[in-house]
């Protein structure tokens, strides 16, 4: 018999895991940005950011001190905004309540807002060195494919039991090395589709290889299809500037700016459509002009179909109130935007 299993992963992640920025810091607050981004971001795509973000923000008190606008801008093409709200809102809680000391309990960590199971589980075990699972989607993989796992890693019966394994094989005072070695691995080697068995370290003690079924790993409860749901956007422009409206502090993109409009009804005509929420948004009527070229995103839970419309005035003026602003086409960078706001924006400055 050879090493164990964590010993072989730990040895495999000394020699060969990533020099990924947020593990040159020991830095609680540095560990807990990256965690955040990483929630529902690729690690290559996460990086610049993180290190933007850190240079921008290098602890807690400049970040509770900044301004919601100024962090969403930061934020903006990572997607998944409400990550940077809360995450902004609990630097504040923790300077403002708790004397800027980061909690170092995972059920303390896990009032804050933003923080859920997973990203309290890799504080304590990344930052504070504790003994517990950060069971992520690499985690899931790798874990049900070392044990031959044939239940769905993220049903409440698959975590169970995945919690269960690993807890058995955790080494103790190492749960940073394991966790981040599992996601490493999950990333490198024992990937989705064509995992590269011939060369992984944890070859030798995975079930999934001896029986051969670990392109069968993870068994998944069949996804629905996205819905795509149809939205509208006045494009009003005068004197060589646009209109736009910062969203509501609540809801999809909230706090971001982005053109009048949104989603329609179900079967609601557009232009009809269009109308009624710039009606209820700035209490004007508009006249709808020309539509423009349609855009498409993918939300996490809808598609959305954006079609732009050209807009004028059907005469009174526009009052200017808060949470709307004429802004010049070359200032638009200088606001937080959605990803169909700004690729609208960008072509609107493009001509
Ligand atoms: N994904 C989530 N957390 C991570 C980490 N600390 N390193 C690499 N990938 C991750």
């Amino acid at each position: 018999m050879g090493r164990g299993l964590a010993a072989d992963l730990l040895g495999w992640f000394a020699q060969s895991g990533r020099d990924l920025p947020w593990r040159r810091t020991a830095d609680p607050y540095a560990i807990w940005v990256s965690e955040v981004m990483l929630q529902q971001t690729r690690v290559e795509t996460a990086v610049p950011y993180y290190e933007r973000f850190m240079e921008r923000f290098p602890d807690l008190r400049s970040l509770a001190a900044a301004s919601q606008e100024e962090v969403l801008l930061l934020w903006e093409g990572l997607g998944y905004y409400s990550r940077a709200r809360h995450l902004h809102q609990a630097a504040n809680q923790v300077v403002g309540r708790l004397g800027g000391r980061i909690p170092e309990s995972q059920d303390r960590l896990q009032e804050l807002p933003g923080v859920g199971r997973y990203t309290a589980a890799a504080i304590v075990a990344i930052a504070f060195r504790q003994d517990t699972l950060a069971l992520d989607g690499n985690l899931r993989r790798v874990l049900v494919r070392l044990f031959d796992i044939h239940l769905d890693p993220r049903s409440p019966d698959g975590e169970r039991e995945l919690e269960r394994r690993a807890a058995a094989i955790l080494p103790r005072g190492k749960a940073s090395e394991f966790n981040q070695g599992l996601m490493d691995l999950g990333a490198l080697i024992c990937t989705p589709r064509r995992p590269a068995c011939s060369v992984c370290p944890l070859a030798r003690h995975c079930l999934a290889r001896r029986r051969g079924t670990q392109e069968l790993l993870p068994v998944r409860a069949p996804r629905a299809p996205l819905p795509e749901r149809v939205a509208v956007a006045a494009v009003w422009q005068e004197n060589g500037k646009v209109l736009l409206r910062r969203n509501p502090s609540r809801g999809l993109l909230a706090g971001l700016w982005g053109f009048p409009g949104g989603l329609l009804a179900e079967g609601e005509d557009e232009r009809v459509g269009l109308r009624r929420l710039i009606e209820q948004q700035l209490e004007i009527q508009i006249r709808v002009g020309d539509p423009l070229p349609r855009l498409k995103h993918s939300y996490s839970h809808f598609r959305v179909n954006l079609q732009p419309y050209t807009c004028q005035s059907a005469g009174r003026r526009l009052r200017e109130r808060a949470g709307t602003r004429w802004v010049e086409l070359k200032g638009l960078g200088q606001l937080p935007m959605g990803k169909l706001d700004r690729q609208l924006a960008e072509r609107l400055a493009a001509g």
